[in-house]
């Protein structure tokens, strides 16, 4: 009868959590800092070399106010998977220690093992750095003009099945139990955020995504909750889909391009903007925010490519994720000229111009030559 011990303490914990979420907190303002640190971190795989890439450009960005002494850049050492698994921690004590003395990060994809890998099965050192600085909405866009897409997706990132993902109990040799979370403080902040961001953007529709249905409780408390905070903003339209039909509709060519901001819980976020990255690109070219009050990350949408370094294609590897998170990130911290000029560059070097074609493999540019084409037009 372990288990009930276990999750007696699980509960405490989510409901230490909630005591902790009520005492709200007002977002940072990153300019208003002395000095903004900006923590790189490379991650595994193609991580470090894509991470680098973005670096160069975003140095050259804020170059200025580097000399300034208004930025800095710092790289973060340790955060791989050798370092993890041997500390048999997501993120070993002095990495995290190194990490909350930064104000923003750019990280690269780090590997998250698995059950049999080669490596201790630890939690995801993504999933433990939003549980850590409370990194509670994870912002996706994905635009494709020519199809008339133009999607935000705003995925709660600290609960769900994610919340207790490295917690679930085997009762017994033939019972697994996993625990999914939804708090009312966690779906009022992720909801928050997204209509202000329609608001403020001249988006007229907020769509929320659950399987309220089935999973009657925890849906069922996330759907109450965002109709309710819907409440506030009688000027958007609201609109709630279930998570497979939604699914399918992201492909109608009808309806998908009605969609425009929407709002869903951590693991329907994860896979469904997977799905929608693949319109633009695939997830090579997309780029996420992970905003919380105190903290920022920003990252790639993709993994660490683990067979691309395997095979030796990893400077084939497209860094235009990483370089598309670092455009979030200057927008985020206040440097709104130097993100749009870098997402103009973007917009020039994979879709107008498109003059360097990055595959993934030697047929296509260097992740390097893609960097300096980015360069190229940031400078002109
Ligand atoms: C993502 C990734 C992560 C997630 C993995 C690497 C843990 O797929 O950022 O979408 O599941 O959130
Ligand atoms: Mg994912």
């Amino acid at each position: 009868m372990d288990y009930i011990k276990d999750f007696e303490k699980i509960v405490s914990q989510q409901l230490s959590r909630v005591e902790k979420m009520k005492q709200t907190q007002d977002f940072i303002d990153y300019q208003s800092l002395d000095k903004i640190i900006i923590g790189v971190i490379g991650g595994d795989g193609i991580g470090p070399i894509i991470t680098a890439h973005a670096k160069r450009v975003l140095e050259y960005l804020l170059g200025d106010e580097v000399k300034k002494g208004k930025v800095e850049f710092r790289t973060i050492e340790g955060c791989t998977i050798e370092k993890r698994a041997a500390a048999g921690k997501a993120i070993p004590d002095d990495v995290l220690d190194e990490i909350k003395k930064c104000n923003v990060l750019l990280k690269g994809p780090t590997t998250t093992p698995r059950k049999g890998d080669k490596w201790a099965n630890v939690e995801s050192a993504n999933v433990a750095m939003r549980k850590e600085l409370d990194l509670f909405a994870n912002v996706r866009p994905v635009k494709v003009p020519e199809l008339g897409i133009d999607w935000t997706f705003f995925r709660e990132n600290t609960e769900c099945l994610y919340a207790m993902g490295s917690q679930g109990i085997n009762i017994t040799d033939d019972l697994a139990i996993d625990f999914r979370v939804i708090t009312t403080q966690g779906t009022e902040r992720i909801a928050k955020l997204a209509f202000d961001y329609a608001r403020k953007n001249g988006k007229k529709r907020v769509t929320i995504i659950t399987k309220a249905n089935v999973v009657k409780t925890t849906d069922g408390k996330f759907l109450e909750v965002c109709k309710r905070v819907a409440k506030d903003y009688p000027d958007i339209e609201v609109d709630d889909w279930y998570i497979d039909i939604m699914a399918a509709k992201l492909i109608d060519e009808k309806r998908r391009s009605q969609f425009e901001v929407m709002i869903l819980p951590n693991l329907y976020g994860d896979i469904l903007t997977d799905e929608a990255a693949e319109f633009q690109g695939g997830v090579g070219t997309a780029g996420s925010a992970n905003i919380g009050t105190r903290y920022s990350m920003f990252e790639a949408i993709h993994g660490s490519a683990p067979r691309m370094v395997e095979e030796g294609r990893e400077i084939y590897a497209d860094p235009s994720s990483v370089i598309r998170a670092g455009a979030m990130l200057l927008s985020h911290i206040g440097y709104q000229k130097e993100a749009d000029k870098l997402f103009d560059a973007l917009e020039i070097c994979t879709v107008t111009e498109k003059k360097l074609k990055v595959t993934g493999r030697p047929d296509g540019a260097t992740g390097a030559e893609f960097a300096d084409y980015i360069l190229e037009k940031v400078s002109e």
